[in-house]
């Protein structure tokens, strides 16, 4: 293979010597400039990871190395065709040593932690319970909906309780019959970590399975299947700084294998004949190929597979060091703000990964958002997460207060999600607090209106003072 295609360009930097936060990884955006509603520019702070990661300096450089020898995979006799195949083949091969797999585990590439869940809802053994946390983010809380029986366990209001529940959920069930059960490995919302090894050791111990969601936990730390010994674990590329429209799911081959393929095409079968009565016989491939039906993402799987690369040379454990005091520093920053309440279910000192939401009370939380984009450039995100049980009961009915944004309706029953991870620089991370006590203590500088329930400035940046 050419050393160009090979290449891993941008080397991970050594850390300064003993910076109060080590030096974040170079991420794509990191000069962008936006125009304040208030005049001038300021480098955009994007601190919503949790939706959305920017790419790697690194994944970026790797995939433009490649390009220019992209062929298609499994289908050409042609030289890059077959150089294609082999990295998408070696894609598979260096997520499955990301993610700790064991040897007979399958790896098949997705296009999101969405479409894993619904891939593993579609095998689904017939009569398969399942039992999920009404906490879930909707891509792990919706797909069984239509798969099995399922049963919505309560929040539960700490790690020990998530278990203690699972387990008697799972008692109450046929023992012979196939279960699954779907947890997160870290919130979308508050960012705590779940207790995943013992939630799989109980499913086991009441011959169930479990598939973990890993979509906010592996961009910011180390999964090991085996260790946590889940059965299956889901990602997404774009949360993983590989924003190429992959992602995986990676487990037992069983129940992939024994189910028809989740897309019927070319690519998934091995051979195809028409049978006398007119009819079509097809041969499904007994690999990942089963359910990757259709011509693969070469770009996304190399993507992942760079980002893996990276984030394993970084260190997760430097990694997660720097993102624990930028959750400090935001914690910090804030603690003697009594307007600024944290959303958690597990107690505001439980571990997390770097996401954190929250309400101001008096304001509306979309005009917060709008205010803190505006006026400061910072991207964070308003609503309710795709996680609407969860925030719900967090919010506890709490409206997050009525801000002046037009119609006191807009943005009710919201949060504010601040979240970011391995390319955030600490000065966006104190741009954020400053700017939450700057309008928290004197109120947002400039006007905002309601456009279809959420707020705007008016006028915007781009008809504002600063021309832009
Ligand atoms: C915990 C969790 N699971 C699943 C998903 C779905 O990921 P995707 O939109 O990439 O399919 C998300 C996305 O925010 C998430 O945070």
């Amino acid at each position: 293979m050419p050393a160009a295609a090979t290449a891993t360009a941008t080397a991970v930097p050594a850390a300064a010597a003993e910076p109060s936060v080590p030096t974040p990884l170079p991420v794509l955006g990191r000069d962008v400039a936006v125009p304040l509603v208030t005049g001038g520019e300021v480098t955009y702070a994007a601190l919503d990871y949790a939706a959305s990661a920017p790419a790697l300096q690194r994944v970026w450089d790797d995939v433009a190395a490649y390009a220019p020898y992209y062929g298609s995979v499994h289908r050409g006799a042609g030289y890059l065709s077959q150089l294609s195949t082999d990295l998408f083949e070696n894609a598979r091969r260096t997520v499955a040593g990301f993610l700790d797999c064991r040897a007979d585990d399958q790896l098949v590439f997705t296009r999101s932690t969405t479409d894993s869940l619904n891939l593993l809802a579609a095998v689904l053994p017939d009569g398969c319970e399942v039992f999920v946390f009404e906490t879930e983010h909707h891509a792990a809380l919706l797909p069984w909906q239509r798969a099995g029986r399922v049963t919505v366990l309560d929040a539960p209001d700490s790690p020990a309780r998530a278990v203690a529940s699972l387990e008697r959920a799972l008692a109450d069930r046929d023992p012979h019959g196939p279960a699954l059960v779907c947890v997160t490995g870290a919130s979308n919302v508050t960012g705590e970590l779940w207790p995943v090894r013992e939630l799989a050791a109980a499913a086991h111990a009441h011959g169930a399975r479990i598939v973990l969601d890993a979509a906010q936990l592996a961009p910011h730390r180390a999964v090991s299947v085996r260790e946590l010994d889940v059965d299956w674990v889901a990602f997404s590329g774009h949360k993983l700084y590989a924003p190429f429209g992959s992602g995986v799911l990676a487990g037992r081959a069983d129940w992939l294998r024994e189910a028809g393929p989740y897309l019927a095409g070319g690519g998934a079968s091995r051979a195809v004949t028409r049978r006398a009565d007119g009819g079509v016989d097809v041969e499904w491939h007994e690999t990942a190929a089963r359910h990757e039906a259709g011509s693969p993402n070469v770009i996304g799987a190399y993507a992942i597979a760079s980002a893996c690369k990276a984030l394993t040379e970084a260190g997760f454990e430097a990694l997660a060091a720097r993102e624990d005091a930028l959750v400090r520093a935001v914690r910090e920053g804030l603690a003697d703000v009594p307007e600024v309440r944290f959303l958690s279910l597990f107690g505001d000192d439980a571990p997390r990964v770097g996401v954190l939401s929250f309400v101001v009370d008096g304001w509306n939380s979309s005009h917060f958002a709008a205010a803190l984009s505006a006026e400061y450039g910072i991207g964070v995100r308003d609503g309710l997460f795709c996680a609407h049980p969860l925030v719900r009961r967090l919010l506890g009915g709490d409206t997050g207060g009525a801000g002046e944004c037009g119609a006191p309706e807009a943005g009710a029953l919201n949060a504010i999600r601040v979240s970011f991870g391995a390319g955030t620089p600490e000065e966006h991370v104190a741009r954020f607090v400053r700017a939450v006590r700057e309008l928290v203590r004197d109120g947002a500088r400039w006007t905002y209106r309601t456009v279809e329930g959420r707020c705007v400035p008016d006028p915007s940046a781009t008809d504002g003072p600063s021309g832009a």
